[in-house]
Order: structure tokens, then sequence, then C-alpha cells
């Protein structure tokens, strides 16, 4: 690889994940890796195997899907983290083992408690043995931005000897200012003899909103990989955003005079999908991906625009995937048409199930009239969100509110293919009813730790998206339900919620494999 290629670490699936409210199915992390390797990742990292049984399984599943992008997964410095990353990553095409330990004193004394030589040691330990799984082998010392450099210099050098092709050097409480970041960065380069050997690499958080400041002056600094999630989500208030650091490298490329691999088109669809199964909004204003990025408010704007794009427009939207918007969908439209607007927007038929899509999209004509493309990417993400062999399906509801009157509801389910109902009265509202009539028939105790409902188009004709999160025997579970009506959109979340706690039951049963 050319010394000006920057290499792209993807997180979003551990450093990401690890901040959701919610974790995500093994099939949602699936769709999501298959959307990063469309991007261009060069490594996607998407998990930390020993954690969790599930953990374990979405990195292996996604490990034995992967073929255009390297795999990798975390791992403390200790022996158990390192073997089951393998036995994870085993299966893959090309994959890295990423070890970490944390080198600030700080961190050492107070959390490890432990000597700086001890952590040098394990440190070393620890690459040895990824060293003997593969040639791929990542070291990270945690909280390097407040670590001294000289013992910077010292962990980095001893890795390096002990085998590691890639050094990161975390921000990891988003502490430092871009000068003083990049000046790490240029001491590891020219005090680390050793250095020659391997990547340099940067893992920004964004505490103080320096995180893709820091990497740019990182890769000024010689850095050649940059960590990063789609929409910068990831610990506390994230990590870089991904398509921050590579529009940044793309449209200041005569400035900074490297480039990345990555299919820039391809940006605001992963953006949105990130946005919608992490069920984590992008603020509107959000650099290139926020809905307000490429709008034009003000008539002196406009006015500009009209005579000559390049007035306030430094990059086009169609750089992103941004497309004009088409013809409508109705209720005449075939499954051909469908198909074609969901490959305008850049989907492919393993993205989603045309079967099920169309049938979806026959019933919101049905009730809508016109279907506009957004409305057809959300229901193309619901789909992406259910289950294979789900348990739970809603069949019927029907809800009776009289003003001051408590609310009433009967809903109608199938579960496990038998068909079952129940009735509630005294709800605090038609929602309330509903859900409470839904726990009546699976006989759960669940506790609503947070509802959310959107519009999800536009005006009147927008469709009502609800996403909430459950928490059932001290876990949190996601559900997010989409429908022309709201108490609907409840019920389809809730009944998603349980779906998934019905699959991680299944879970639970799974070891991982020694
Ligand atoms: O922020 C951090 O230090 C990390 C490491 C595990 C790389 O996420
Ligand atoms: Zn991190």
């Amino acid at each position: 690889m050319s010394n000006n290629n920057i290499i792209i670490f993807d997180t979003t699936l551990r450093d990401g994940e690890q901040s959701l409210k919610a974790s995500l199915t093994v099939k949602e992390k699936l769709q999501i890796a298959l959307a990063l390797e469309r991007l261009g990742v060069d490594v996607m990292e998407v998990g930390f195997p020993v954690s969790s049984a599930g953990d374990f399984e979405s990195v292996q599943t996604i490990a034995r899907h992967i073929k255009n992008s390297r795999v990798a997964a975390l791992s403390r410095a200790v022996p158990k983290d390192i073997d089951a990353a393998y036995e994870a990553l085993k299966v893959a095409e090309a994959f890295r083992i990423h070890t970490f330990i944390a080198s600030s004193a700080l961190h050492v004394e107070a959390k490890l408690k432990r000597s700086f030589d001890d952590v040098v040691e394990m440190a070393v330990a620890a690459v040895k043995r990824a060293r003997s799984y593969t040639d791929d082998v990542e070291f990270s010392c945690e909280d390097a931005g407040r670590t001294g450099i000289d013992n910077i210099c010292c962990i980095v050098e001893a890795a390096i000897n002990a085998g590691a092709t890639t050094i990161n050097i975390p921000d990891t409480v988003g502490f430092c200012l871009p000068n003083e970041y990049g000046n790490i960065i240029h001491q590891v380069m020219n005090r680390v003899p050793n250095i020659d050997k391997a990547i340099v690499s940067v893992h920004c958080h964004n505490d103080l909103g320096m995180a893709t400041a820091n990497s740019l002056m990182a890769v000024q600094n010689g850095a050649r990989q940059i960590e990063c999630t789609i929409n910068g989500i990831g610990e506390r208030a994230g990590n870089t955003a991904l398509e921050e650091v590579v529009m940044a490298i793309k449209t200041r490329q005569a400035f900074m005079g490297v480039n990345t691999r990555i299919n820039t088109q391809e940006i605001h669809r992963v953006s949105q999908m990130i946005s919608q199964l992490c069920n984590m909004p992008i603020q509107p204003n959000k650099a290139i991906v926020g809905s307000n990025a490429f709008a034009h408010s003000s008539g002196i704007h406009q006015d500009g625009m009209l005579k000559n794009k390049n007035t306030y427009e430094i990059m086009s939207p169609e750089t992103i995937g941004l497309k004009k918007e088409k013809l409508n969908l109705t209720a005449r439209s075939g499954r051909a048409a469908v198909k074609g607007h969901m490959a305008d927007m850049g989907y492919t038929e393993s993205d989603y199930d045309l079967d099920k899509l169309y049938d979806a999209f026959l019933q919101l004509a049905d009730k809508k009239g016109q279907v506009f493309d957004y409305d057809l990417e959300a229901l193309a993400f619901i789909d992406m969100q259910q289950g294979d062999e789900d348990r739970l399906s809603l069949d019927v509801i029907t809800t009776q509110l009289i003003s001051g009157l408590p609310a009433s509801a009967f809903v109608q389910v199938e579960l496990d293919g038998v068909r079952q109902s129940a009735t509630s009265q005294g709800g605090n509202g038609p929602v309330d009813a509903t859900y409470n009539a839904i726990m009546n028939i699976v006989g759960m105790e669940l506790k609503m730790s947070h509802y959310n409902l959107t519009a999800k188009g536009e005006g009147a004709e927008a469709l009502g998206q609800v996403d909430i999160v459950v928490e059932y025997e001290g876990r949190k579970f996601h559900g997010v339900g989409l429908a022309t009506d709201i108490v609907e959109s409840s019920a389809r979340a809730l009944i998603h919620a349980i779906n998934a706690i019905y699959r991680s039951q299944k879970v639970a049963n799974l070891k991982p494999k020694k």
C-alpha cells in the first residue's frame, strides 16, 4: 500500500455498538457489516468475542460472510480474550486480532492496580500470543492521550518488537487538542526506533468535539490508519465520524495529500441504516450526513447557488450518494418498480426480502396512496430488523377512547402459530391499553425505559415510527414499529422487542467454543 493511502478502520460494530441502549441482533450486525464492506472500509472491528456468547456469535457470523474487508475483533491483553478473538475470527478470509491495555498512570494505578513495567510485560505477552494465531496484530495503549510520551514510546517499541503490525494511539477520553495530539504522533514517528515496522493508527473520542480535527492532525504527522464510526457513534460523545474524515480527505485532497479507498457514494445510505438500526437519530446540522447538510435556506445563499453552485457548496450531495427525487410509487406499481426504486437508492436484493417488502409496500400504498422513496427505505429497514423466525406476530388491534374514561384495547396475535387474543381495560391511553393486552398474552413483565415517536417522511403523509427500549430480567431490548397509525406502530415495536427477547433466550444457550 502506498504511503499516501489512509487505512479506514471502522469500529461502528464494536466501539459504536457498545454505546447503544440495547444491543443489535446478529442479523442487524450482519446487515451493517455488509453495508460497510460495500462502503469499502479496509478493516471493520465487529465485536469483543470474550464479552458474551452473543458477541462471539455475531463476530463469527460476520467473519464468515465478509470477503472484501479485513475483520477485526477486540481483546484485552489476557490469554482468554485473545483465544476467544481467534476462535471467532478464524473462519474469515482475512482477519486481525486487536489487543489493548491501558498505559496512562491514572489507568495503570487506579484501574489495573499494577506497575507500568507489568503493563509492558502483559502487552508483549498478548501481542506474542496473538501473533501465534495471525500475522496481523494491532496493539492499542488505551488512554495514550493522557500517557507521558516516554511511556508511550517505551510500550510501542516493546509491542512492535513482540510482533505488532499496527500501533494504535487512542485518545480514549477525547482530552487532546489538535496540536497536542499531532505532536504525540510526531514523537512516536520520530522517537520509536522500530516504528517503520508498523502502521501508526489513531482512535479519537469526541468529548471536546476534536475527534475529526485530531485524526487529521495525526495523519499530517504520519499516522496512516484512522479508526472511526459511521455518524460518529461510540462511547460518550462518540468516536471520529467516518464520513467527516473521509470527506475532509477527499474534498481537501490537495492540502492533505492522502487518499482513502472509500466509495463515498455509499455514505448517505450506510449512515441512514446505522441511524435506524442503532436507534440513534442524526442531528439535522450534522456535517456530511445531517438532513440540513446540503440545504440552503437564506435568500442570498439560494441566489448564489442558482448562479454558481460553488458559491456555497464545497462538495456535491451526489458525492455521498444523495439522489434526486423521482416519480412516486402507488398501489398500481409492480414489484419491478419497487426493486428499481430500491436499486436507485443503492440497495441490492441481498439487503432486503423483495417479497416481504412488496407486501408491506402494497399495504402502505393502499392506506397512503403515494409511496415515497423514504417510505420504501423505512419499510426495508424495518424488514432488516425483523428476525426470520419471529415467534410473535400481530393480527388485529382495536382500541376505544372515550374522553374522561379509561382506554380499552382488544389485541389478537399469533404466538408460535397459535392465534391468541386479550382485552385490556383501564389503560392510561390506547397505547398503554394495547401494551397491557400484549403483555397479558405473552405473560411477561416488561419495564419500558424509552419510548420515542418520530415522523418518517414529510407532512401529514408521514409514517409514525415508534422506537422503544424495554428491560427484561436485567437486559435491555430495542423494538421498532412503523405504520400509518401510532397505536399500531407502538404495538409492532413491542412485538419486535418481545421477539428479540425470545431470540436472546435461544442465544443464551450457546457457549463460545474453546
Ligand atoms: O477508546 C479506546 O481507547 C478504545 C480502545 C479499546 C482502542 O476503544
Ligand atoms: Zn474507543
